[in-house]
């Protein structure tokens, strides 16, 4: 079978035979909840595992971190400075690592960026993470860490190398919490019929690029391969259920797929209430039927599950509205609540919540740079940003410590990206023109971007000089070249 994303249309599953997931499947297996991690000082071994993603069969080899995919979801008090020490124990053919924890504010060396810093097969990297911005503790956040490797971040996503990681700031919202409060982390993946993960590759050439030079392999070399596949689990497993009291539970949405966008929705119609993108809250709770993810994207939702004893409410994914433009969304079912029991609620929505201040055109801009996206791979042309293909010896843009700069990020190609910033806390300033919708009005770090489309953004660079990088997370666009560097130059 073949997936095929329509320029403007619902990802579909073409051929229909073997192996393809049915769009109904049947919940057989609890959801598993990662362990956590909380001292200062963490350990991680990268390390091959056996993980049970398919409920028959054998347990699925991959690359995990600390044994499991997920790997434990580290758990941290804002402004509680943190050292993770990963260690590659990872198969010969792995090679080094670089672990980046995506959305966090922190020094160049420990972004785990893609051709720097690495951790070599048999050797350990310390990353230093202070969960601070400009001084003051981090807001609450839902990080997550995974591969950034050069050339490699699809295939060492797609083997297992993805974690989560919550910022809290101890307020107490009085939010649900404890086994109220689940992460949820969604990604696909193909299997052999050994239930092995299958080639990410499959389905389209490869291609790479080194030192600049772009080397094509494959038999129709241009960039038109998509990694998408054919289960999408949630929490490392097919198809999960999760017994819930009739309470309300606070989910926290992470699309950690490689190249697939969903659309989020609740079976029976009940909303998802969002407080807060994976940078942290929201100024107020917005009520929404459905919302969309794509790749990296997060979204804290608060879900009631108040009513009857014994329903049953399927997380899904639906297809976009008819005239939505840009690329489409999966459409599938991801996993099952069962409500079990009622049980008390001391939890409550609040009316207001603690988020950034109201987002407005910074008043003291003092430069700005804008973003073409495009590769056509209908046409044959690279994944660039303004006609460039990523080359990891090239500065792209170079910004001054503590000035704020507007970004416009605008989409000349024809699907929709998913452009990620590292380093800084960004507000979305306009989006085609307009204010943001409400859920767009927190902290930021990865905006859809439709074709045609022009978002403009915002931020005040503090803390750290050095290089960062700016890209499209949907990770085969990444590999081959959609992907710009900028440096933080100390004030003048
Ligand atoms: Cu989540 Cu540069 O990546
Ligand atoms: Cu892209």
């Amino acid at each position: 079978c073949t997936f095929h994303p329509h320029m403007r249309g619902t990802l579909v599953v073409e051929g229909g035979g073997g192996g393809v997931e049915p769009v109904r499947p049947e919940f057989r297996q609890p959801l598993v909840v990662p362990r956590v991690l909380s001292g200062s000082r963490l350990r991680v071994r990268m390390r091959e595992a056996p993980v049970r993603v398919l409920p028959d069969g054998p347990a699925t080899r991959m690359w995990t971190y600390g044994g499991s995919w997920p790997g434990p979801t580290i758990r941290r008090r804002a402004g509680r400075h943190t050292r993770v020490t990963f260690r590659n124990d990872l198969p010969r053919r792995a090679g080094a690592m670089s672990v980046h924890l995506h959305g966090d504010h922190h020094a160049p060396e420990h972004d785990g960026q893609p051709q720097t810093h690495l951790v070599r097969r048999g050797k350990a990297r310390t990353y230093d993470y202070p969960l601070t911005f400009g001084g003051k503790p981090e807001p609450s956040s839902f990080f997550w860490y995974h591969d950034h490797r050069m050339d490699h971040t699809t295939r060492n996503n797609w083997r297992g190398l993805q974690g989560m990681f919550l910022v809290t700031d101890g307020k107490d919202l009085r939010l649900p919490t404890g086994v109220r409060d689940v992460p949820l982390l969604v990604g696909d993946r193909s299997f052999t019929d050994d239930n092995q993960l299958a080639n990410p590759f499959a389905h389209g050439p490869a291609m790479h690029h080194h030192g600049g030079k772009m080397m094509f392999t494959g038999p129709n070399a241009p960039p038109n391969d998509i990694t998408v596949g054919t289960h999408v689990l949630v929490n490392g497993r097919y198809a999960p259920y999760l017994d819930v009291t009739a309470t309300r539970y606070r989910l926290r949405l992470l699309n950690a797929s490689p190249f697939t966008a969903y659309n989020f929705a609740l079976s029976d119609g009940r909303p998802f209430v969002q407080i807060g993108t994976g940078n942290g809250l929201l100024r107020e709770p917005v009520v929404r039927d459905t919302i969309v993810l794509g790749p990296s994207q997060r979204a804290d939702v608060l879900v009631d599950f108040h009513g009857e004893v014994g329903q049953r409410v399927v997380l899904e994914s639906v297809p976009l509205p008819p005239g939505t433009p840009g690329t489409g969304v999966r459409e599938t079912s991801l996993m099952e609540f069962r409500v079990l029991r009622k049980a008390d609620d001391r939890s409550r929505l609040p009316a207001s919540l603690p988020g950034p201040v109201p987002v407005r055109a910074p008043s003291r801009v003092s430069k700005t740079w804008t973003f073409d996206l495009h590769g056509n791979p209908d046409t044959g042309s690279f994944w660039g940003i303004n006609g460039k293909t990523f080359v990891d010896t090239r500065m792209d843009h170079r910004v001054r410590l503590g000035s704020t700069e507007r970004w416009r990020l605008r989409n000349t190609s024809d699907m929709t990206h998913y452009v990620h910033i590292h380093a800084e806390q960004w507000r979305t300033v306009r989006r085609d023109g307009k204010r943001p919708p409400p859920w767009e009005r927190g902290l930021e770090d990865t905006w859809r971007v439709d074709p045609g489309e022009v978002v403009d953004v915002a931020a005040r660079f503090e803390d750290y000089t050095g290089p960062f990088m700016i890209h499209c997370h949907m990770l085969d666009h990444e590999d081959h070249g959609m992907m710009a560097r900028f440096e933080v130059l100390p004030p003048r």
